[in-house]
């Protein structure tokens, strides 16, 4: 087994091979793959080193055009270098949200994207929250597909909230939030109706159950400019709720993200790591980051002893 990085998920990987580390008798260290530029920015990537026969183990998450280029010439110079297999291991799968026509002529990029990966040469997949779960049948490889609840519910569990509503921002949400409810038994559950036009604009939310004098934490899978939490929030203090948090398993804070999630009055978000984050001292007191480097160390562990995935991951998904 080799583990390398892509340019996105360095900090992640560097945190994976220590968790790994720590449980096994060998040493790992970080595989020697340098990612080169020409002028025009075009991608150069060359290993350092013979990965030949090699299970390859890739951690990149594909959050933006650049990150999956250099992923799929990644994939290419492994397998022209004799690798045996070719593991991607993208904690964030870009265009998940594009997994069907919403739109008049549009494209499904998440069909397009596993296309791509799987004709270069990509052996497997590990990813955690695709936007919606049917990707899978996108790839006709193995698809690792992990459960994000599973990286925040300790840290709910541990903070002990008294008179829990957990709540799904959409209809999208609601399997997720069902899910996440089973560590809480006492918990009440309500949802949003959320009503799109375009990519990031909401047309209406109706708040569907009772969260008068409920500490509400909603559940999502992405927060992207966070209007969809900003809206929701105040939907929920309006209707009586005492406090609101979020959990999302992928933090983008794209365009007015941070702002957004600073002036909403959100008490407390937690995303994790799957998304590296660029400006450290602009991100907002009340975004708290929970890693998900142990959760996919086990997850890679299982695989290198060919072990079941399902003991790690649960069921959500399956
Ligand atoms: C929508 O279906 C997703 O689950 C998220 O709620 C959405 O992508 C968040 O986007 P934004 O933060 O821009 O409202």
């Amino acid at each position: 087994m080799k583990i390398f990085c892509g340019s996105t998920s360095k900090e992640l990987t560097s945190d994976i091979i220590r968790y790994l580390n720590n449980e096994l008798d060998q040493t790992i260290i970080l595989g020697d793959l340098k990612i080169d530029y020409f002028s025009d920015g075009e991608i150069l990537p060359m290993f350092n080193e013979s990965i030949r026969d090699k299970d390859i183990f890739f951690v990149q998450s594909t959050i933006s055009s650049n990150s999956i280029m250099e992923t799929l010439l990644v994939i290419d110079a492994s397998k022209r270098a004799g690798c045996k297999s070719f593991t991607l291991v993208a904690p964030f799968q870009g265009y998940s949200r594009q997994d069907k026509t919403d739109h008049l002529r549009s494209s499904i990029g998440s069909k397009m994207l596993a296309d791509i990966l799987e004709k270069v040469g990509m052996s497997k997949i590990i990813t955690i929250d695709l936007h919606a779960s049917s990707i899978q049948g996108f790839f006709n490889i193995p698809v690792i597909h992990l459960n994000g609840n599973k990286i925040f519910i300790e840290y709910i569990l541990e903070n002990k909230i008294e008179d829990l509503t957990i709540l799904a921002p959409d209809q999208g949400a609601v399997k997720k939030t069902y899910d996440f409810m089973k560590a809480f038994p006492d918990a009440t559950f309500a949802m949003i109706n959320k009503r799109r036009v375009k990519p990031n604009e909401i047309h209406s939310m109706e708040l569907v159950g009772d969260v008068r004098g409920r500490n509400v934490v909603i559940i999502d899978d992405m927060i992207d400019t966070g209007g969809t939490l900003l809206k929701a929030t105040d939907l929920i203090i309006n209707s009586g709720a005492n406090t609101v948090r979020a959990i999302a398993t992928h933090g983008i804070f794209s365009g007015a993200g941070f702002e957004n999630i600073e002036k909403s009055k959100l008490l407390e978000v937690l995303v994790s790591d799957t998304i590296p984050v660029n400006n450290i001292d602009k991100i907002p007191s009340k975004i708290k980051y929970v890693s998900c480097a142990k959760f996919l160390s086990k997850v890679i562990l299982s695989i290198r002893n060919n072990g079941s995935i399902n003991d790690v991951n649960g069921s959500l998904h399956n």
